[in-house]
């Protein structure tokens, strides 16, 4: 098979989005309508933990979207799925490092063999354009000084990273082997609306909402750089026209900073003071610190809309306004949570 080209981009494409449900997925489905109003987009998702069908629910009954449940390791749910696409992108997968340490299987079986599947049937679709890898900057492992390039060596150090550099890597074969049009993206820390409350910066904000403590790891001083989920969007949406198969590209938001910095910050914009932070046990095989040089992207033209000052101020506005989309998966993560680490870190 040859290089299939992305040419100009069409009235209206058909797009297969997986794992749409979830945080960074369903912020770019919001992204694709307001961008491509008549695109044709189907969801494909397992509806796991931490998806919620909310996060789609304005997209309800509109004939241009559609929604199926299905596990992207099942190979008729997803020839189903990515019939007559355009454009695949790929955000599905289990993504929490914490979950990973405990059950680094499930990891495996998603972001590994999962991306085979999908990647077995995109062969099987001729018209079929462009396919995104939505891989991490935590395939790169941790980096002391300096930023990591895209050429840099993968040192994934947790069983989520390491499940995640197996999909990236599949990916750019398929590209090799058979010429599909694959683009890998490495982005770093996300945040913004619609996020499970697992990850650091929305669990936080919704315990200080409820005047609980946040548990920080170890002393805090590890370092992630943060990027706001539409911008993290905006690039993926940019690289379907204007990205080049077989590359990889670094999407980082620019923003490092300590997490005992960036609770403080969180602490001040909710009013609330250093009571509320409790120091706990650290993570095992905790990364230091994860940095991009995004160079490559922003050639192509791409820029953070975000700073850490904007977005933590709209996620902070965000929860505080959605509490009806939070609440229920707080409670019902306070049963599931009881016990094994999430308990022990409480
Ligand atoms: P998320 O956990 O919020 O969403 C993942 C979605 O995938 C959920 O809707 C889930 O139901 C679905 N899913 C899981 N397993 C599936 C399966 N087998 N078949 C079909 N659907 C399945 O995660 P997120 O934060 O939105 O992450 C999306 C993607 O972005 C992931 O690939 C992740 O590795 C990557 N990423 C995330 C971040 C971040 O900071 N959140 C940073 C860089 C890269
Ligand atoms: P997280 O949001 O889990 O993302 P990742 O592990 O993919 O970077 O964690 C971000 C940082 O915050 C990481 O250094 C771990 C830390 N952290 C805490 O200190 N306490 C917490 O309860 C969580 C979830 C994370």
């Amino acid at each position: 098979m040859t290089v299939r080209k992305t040419s100009g981009a069409p009235a209206a494409r058909t797009w297969l989005v997986t794992g749409g449900a979830g945080f960074i997925g369903s912020n770019f489905v919001h992204l694709l309508f307001a961008q491509e109003p008549n695109a044709r987009v189907r969801v494909l998702d397992k509806l796991t933990y931490s998806a919620n069908l909310k996060n789609l629910q304005l997209f309800r009954g509109r004939k241009n979207f559609q929604f199926i449940k299905g596990d992207i390791c099942d190979a008729r749910a997803v020839a189903r799925a990515m019939a007559g696409a355009d454009v695949v992108v790929n955000f599905a997968a289990e993504t929490a490092v914490d979950r990973s340490i405990d059950d680094p299987h499930t990891f495996l079986r998603t972001d590994v063999e999962g991306v085979h599947t999908l990647l077995q049937q995109a062969r099987k679709e001729p018209q079929l354009k462009r396919f995104i890898q939505i891989s991490t900057d935590e395939v790169y492992g941790q980096i002391k000084r300096g930023s990591f390039y895209e050429n840099s060596e993968l040192r994934p150090r947790n069983p989520y990273a390491a499940a995640k550099a197996g999909g990236d890597r599949l990916a750019y074969s398929f590209f090799a082997t058979y010429g599909l049009p694959v683009i890998i993206t490495r982005a770093s820390n996300n945040y913004g609306p619609r996020a499970y409350l697992e990850k650091m910066i929305p669990l936080f904000v919704t315990n200080l909402l409820d005047g609980q403590k946040v548990p920080v790891y170890g002393a805090g001083l590890q370092i992630r750089d943060w990027l706001y989920v539409s911008d993290h969007c905006r690039a993926v949406h940019m690289l379907v026209d204007r990205g080049v198969s077989g590359e990889v590209y670094n999407v980082g938001g620019g923003q490092e900073c300590t997490n005992i910095s960036l609770v403080r910050r969180m602490l001040k914009l909710m009013q609330r003071d250093e009571r509320s932070i409790k120091f706990v046990q650290d993570r095992p095989g905790h990364d230091f610190r994860y940095s991009l040089d995004c160079s490559k992207l922003q050639r192509l033209g791409w820029r953070p809309e975000h700073n850490l000052r904007s977005g933590l101020r709209s996620t902070i506005d965000w929860y505080s306004a959605n509490e009806d989309w939070w609440r229920p998966v707080k409670a019902n993560m306070e049963r599931r949570f009881f016990t094994g680490y999430w308990g022990r870190k409480r």
